[in-house]
């Protein structure tokens, strides 16, 4: 079972185990590091989680030499949709995991004591974990977005950029070796409202597009994370709620699309070794990112109109149910899986979820904050049949257990922080 009080992520100095392995860490290089008093700080009072610091079988770290598992070179393709930017924001801020910070001691560790069996152990834990934890986990510039449209001023001033059509097989292999790349995100693909306006474009990009991705990081050894969605279930599904493992019988070509990446992924694991990991997301609700075409994309759109116009058109019925989560949370559990120990993983696909409403809860959320928001109710079929064959609630318990996932946001803190965000924009937007 996971040790749900143990963060894996260190956020930045404001984490109280933070501020405490600082402290004691400076205390410590001003210590003598030969001939000292031993230092009682033990390295087990920094709250680690058995699970994250016991080493792995896991190929990719075994494969590749301490510097590369420490700073994983990361490619996301379809990087400018609604999720990409967030994510390589993300990754270019984050510090070191609690588990590399370990992993990355007892390599350190046994190096020194072999050189120099003088210098106390705990003196060296510490120096090596107040340096660990005040290094980028990925650094600015190992991260690289990548798409096949032209980027905004600001991403593109913000990190690396590059052009990368997934279809172009030559392309992308060009790109991973020319950058060492040891990480891939693959969030390119046409969503589900999209898709079914147009079917050929959908399974090129979809499923052909995922047939070079596949082939690109078995080849090269990567670490490989692919989204699912709770569009991969269909309406022989289990629906309330839906476990991670059952009848998968999509009918869209999104979902459809979404099965055989699943599939894909994992056949690909197991006959080739491939580190493949792979989150079915929830609808994903973002303030400042808007969403490509999905099903769930109402759940965005009410924000922006409550705020400009105080009337919200919704498209689908007021009862629709469906699973949610706050951008934040998806991006961190994506984070959180692709660091998480291999041996932690009892599958490769999972379920993530963080709350489950329909248009009219979150509506009388929304008019909490908003009182005069008028909502309307025009339906549109297509969107209505996909949403009527998709999961009302998502079991996520294995996450939950194997890798400690847990959401922050509700629906009371989203619909707070959406509001805060997109009133803050459209003020600062009438200012100017
Ligand atoms: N956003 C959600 O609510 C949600 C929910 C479940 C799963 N997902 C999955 O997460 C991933 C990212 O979702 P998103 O919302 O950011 O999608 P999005 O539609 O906003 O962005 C997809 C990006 O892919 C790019 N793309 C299209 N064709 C391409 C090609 N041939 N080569 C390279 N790039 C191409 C597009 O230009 C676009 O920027 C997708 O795989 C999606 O299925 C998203």
């Amino acid at each position: 079972m996971c040790d749900t009080s143990t963060p894996l992520v260190f956020a930045g100095d404001s984490m109280p185990v933070f501020r405490a392995l600082s402290k004691v860490a400076k205390q410590a290089l001003l210590a003598p590091a030969c001939g000292c008093q031993p230092l009682t700080v033990a390295i087990r009072n920094i709250s680690f989680s058995p699970r994250q610091v016991t080493s792995g079988s896991d190929a990719s770290f075994h494969s590749v030499s301490f510097s590369e598992t420490d700073h994983p070179k990361v490619l996301i393709t379809g990087g400018l949709g609604q999720l990409g930017v967030g994510l390589a924001k993300l990754l270019r801020y984050a510090h070191c995991s609690i588990y590399t910070v370990y992993k990355s001691i007892n390599l350190l560790h046994c190096r020194c004591i072999y050189k120099c069996n003088v210098l106390h152990k705990n003196v060296f834990y510490i120096i090596k974990l107040y340096l660990l934890t005040h290094r980028k986990r990925f650094g600015k510039n190992n991260v690289i977005l990548s798409d096949i449209r032209k980027p905004p001023s600001n991403v593109f001033h913000s990190g690396p950029f590059i052009y990368s059509d997934i279809l172009d097989y030559k392309n992308l292999r060009e790109i991973v070796v020319n950058n060492r790349i040891t990480w891939l995100v693959h969030y390119s693909a046409l969503l589900s409202a999209v898709g079914e306006a147009n079917v050929a474009l959908a399974r090129a990009v979809n499923i052909t597009g995922l047939h070079n991705i596949l082939d690109i990081a078995a080849e090269h050894g990567l670490r490989l994370f692919v989204p699912s969605t709770i569009g991969a279930f269909g309406p022989t599904s289990p629906r309330n709620p839906t476990p991670d493992l059952c009848v998968q019988r999509p009918r869209t070509i999104y979902g459809v699309s979404k099965v055989h990446a699943e599939l894909m992924g994992e056949y690909y694991h197991h006959r080739y070794g491939l580190d493949f990991r792979c989150l079915r997301y929830p609808g994903i609700i973002s303030a400042d990112s808007q969403p490509g075409g999905g099903t769930t994309d109402y759940a965005v759109q009410i924000f922006h109109d409550a705020v400009k116009t105080g009337k919200f058109e919704c498209n689908l019925k007021p009862d629709t149910r469906l699973p949610m989560m706050y951008i934040d949370d998806c991006l961190r559990a994506t984070l959180e899986v692709m660091e998480a120990p291999a041996e932690s993983l009892s599958m490769r696909t999972y379920n993530i979820n963080a709350m489950s409403f329909t248009p009219e809860e979150l509506a009388k959320e929304v008019q909490k904050q908003l009182p005069d928001l008028q909502v309307t109710y025009e339906i549109d079929s297509v969107r209505q049949a996909i949403a009527d064959s998709w999961p009302m609630n998502f079991d996520d318990s294995n996450a939950r257990n194997d890798w400690c996932w847990k959401h922050d946001y509700d629906l009371p803190e989203l619909v707070q922080t959406m509001l805060n965000f997109i009133g803050s924009d459209s003020r600062i937007a009438q200012a100017n």
